[in-house]
C-alpha cells in the first residue's frame, strides 16, 4: 500500500497522526489551566470527559493515534538507516544547521512516550479507567482514594504532597522539556512534508514550529508551576512547626529520646 510502501506516504502518516496529537494537546493544556481558576470547573469538564460513549471513542482513536505514530516512527527509522546503509558512520561531526532535535527525534519519542506510561498510572488508572471497572460491576474496584471524578484532587495530591509533590513536578517538567524539543521539530518537519517547503515558508513554517510547542508545553507548565509554588508556600508554612520539633528534640535526654522524637514528629505532621 502507499502509505505504507513509499517514503513520502510513510511520512504523510507520520505527519497527519503528528497534527492530530498536538491538537489533542492543546486542548488538553487548556483544559488543564481551569485549575488555576476553579477546581469545581475542571471537576466538570473531568466528568463531562469520562466513561461516556463518546470519551470512550475519544480515548480509543487517541491510543489509536499514539500507537500509529509510534509504529510508523521506528518504521521509519529503520528503513532510513537501512537505506544509509555504513555512511551512516561516515560522517561524525555536527553537520551545519542541522538542529539537535532533529536527529534525536526517536530518543526524544521514548521520552515522551516513558513519561506517558506514569501519567496514565497517575490519573487515566485511577479516573476513567476506574469508572469503566464500576460500569462492568467491579463496584468495588478502587485505586485512589479520590472519586474517579476528582480530577482536581488527584492532580493538586500528586503535585503538592510535601516531598513527593515537588519531586513530581520537577519530573512533569523535564518530561515537558523532551515535550517541546519533539514537537518544535515534528510541527516543522510535518508541514514540510505537507508542501509548505519552499524558500518563502521554510522561515516560516520553523516560527510556527516553535510557536505551537511553546503554546502547548507553556500551558501545561502553568499548571505544574503554580501547584510547586503552592506545595513549596505549604513547606514553608510549616517550617516554624519543623524547627520547634527540632528545638525540643535537642533538648531530651538520651534515654527517652526515641519516645519524644517520634511523639514530637507525630505533633508535628498530623
Ligand atoms: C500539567 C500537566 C498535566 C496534567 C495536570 C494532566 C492531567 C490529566 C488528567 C487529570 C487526566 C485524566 C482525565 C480522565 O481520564 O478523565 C489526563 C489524561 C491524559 N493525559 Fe494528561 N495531564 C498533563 C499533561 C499531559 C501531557 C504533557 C500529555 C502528553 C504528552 C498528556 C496526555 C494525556 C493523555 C493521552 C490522557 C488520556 C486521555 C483520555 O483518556 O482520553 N497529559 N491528564
Amino acid at each position: 500500500m502507499w502509505l505504507k510502501d513509499s517514503s513520502i506516504g510513510r511520512k504523510l502518516v507520520m505527519s497527519i497522526s503528528g497534527l492530530a496529537l498536538v491538537f489533542f494537546l492543546l486542548f488538553h493544556g487548556a483544559m488543564n489551566v481551569a485549575l488555576v481558576f476553579s477546581e469545581e470547573a475542571y471537576n466538570w469538564i473531568c466528568e463531562f470527559l469520562g466513561a461516556n460513549w463518546y470519551a470512550l471513542v475519544g480515548t480509543l482513536g487517541l491510543a489509536g493515534l499514539v500507537v500509529l505514530h509510534f509504529v510508523y516512527a521506528l518504521y521509519l527509522t529503520v528503513q532510513n538507516r537501512l537505506a544509509r546503509g555504513k555512511d551512516r558512520y561516515a560522517v561524525t561531526a555536527k553537520r551545519e544547521g542541522v538542529e539537535w532535535e532533529s536527529e534525536n527525534m526517536l530518543v526524544l519519542g521514548f521520552v515522551v512516550i516513558g513519561f506517558l506510561v506514569l501519567h496514565m498510572a497517575n490519573f487515566w488508572f485511577k479516573m476513567q479507567f476506574t469508572e469503566i471497572m464500576h460500569i462492568l460491576g467491579a463496584h468495588d474496584f478502587s485505586v485512589s482514594e479520590f472519586a474517579p471524578t476528582d480530577g482536581a484532587g488527584l492532580v493538586k495530591a500528586l503535585f503538592t504532597t510535601p516531598i513527593w509533590g515537588q519531586v513530581y513536578c520537577v519530573l512533569y517538567l523535564v518530561w515537558l522539556v523532551a515535550l517541546w524539543f519533539h514537537l518544535r521539530h515534528g510541527i516543522w518537519s510535518a508541514l514540510h512534508t505537507m508542501g509548505f517547503n519552499n524558500l518563502k515558508w521554510m522561515k516560516r513554517v520553523k516560527c510556527i514550529g516553535t510557536l505551537g510547542a511553546t503554546l502547548v508545553v507553556g500551558l501545561f507548565a502553568v499548571v505544574v508551576f503554580y501547584y510547586l509554588g503552592y506545595g513549596i508556600g505549604e513547606l514553608c508554612a510549616q517550617a516554624p512547626a519543623v524547627v520547634e520539633a527540632v528545638e525540643v528534640i535537642e533538648t531530651v535526654p538520651v534515654v527517652d529520646s526515641v519516645e519524644v522524637v517520634v511523639d514530637t514528629v507525630q505533633t508535628v505532621v498530623l
